[in-house]
């Protein structure tokens, strides 16, 4: 079943500081597959980096390309990859449609506490900016479930390496 499943890109979802990134990269190495991060691949694009294009254009603008960007990266020559996406764009209707048309989507969860204190490791984040991490990431996790729970596959994502996560990925996929 995996073999079949890879013939399209695993597209991790989730919210911000959860480890899409990194359980991406790691998914990727071990499966010998390319990774690509989305975040990235928009901020070459704009040759900006996502607070900036935050800051001078607003989200809407920012959802706009992270959808034009993601359909390119889920219509490229490979479709054995894994792409990691930023947490909102799988809540984006028309941005989800294409993941779940083209993708596998992986959502990875976490308790509260572990997303704070992953995403307090970069201040790279406009929507926690000017507010209590908390208070942000608690209310953005509730209103998003419903769209994060639209993804075939769930993983939770637990404190502490990202090993396990990546088995559990491993697993959910096959
Ligand atoms: C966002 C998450 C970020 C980035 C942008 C918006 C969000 O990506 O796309 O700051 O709306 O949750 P990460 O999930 O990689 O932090």
């Amino acid at each position: 079943a995996l073999a079949a499943r890879l013939d399209r890109p695993i597209v991790l979802v989730g919210m911000m500081g959860v480890g899409k990134s990194s359980v991406g990269r790691k998914l990727a190495g071990l499966l010998h597959l390319p990774f690509t991060d989305a975040d990235e691949a928009i901020e070459q694009a704009a040759q900006m980096t996502i607070p900036e294009i935050f800051e001078q254009f607003g989200e809407a603008y920012f959802r706009d390309g992270e959808r034009r960007v993601i359909a390119r990266l889920l219509d490229g020559a490979s479709h054995r990859s894994v792409l990691a996406t930023g947490g909102g764009a799988f809540v984006n209707p028309d941005t989800r449609r294409l993941i779940l048309d083209k993708g596998i989507a992986v959502w990875l969860d976490s308790d509260i506490d572990t997303l704070i204190e992953r995403v307090g490791r970069r201040d790279n984040r406009p929507l926690l900016r000017g507010g209590d991490p908390r208070t942000v990431l608690t209310r953005l996790r509730e209103e998003r479930a419903s769209a994060y729970s639209q993804a075939p596959i769930h993983v939770t994502s637990t404190a502490g390496p990202h090993g396990r996560t990546v088995a559990k990925v491993l697993k959910g996929i096959d």
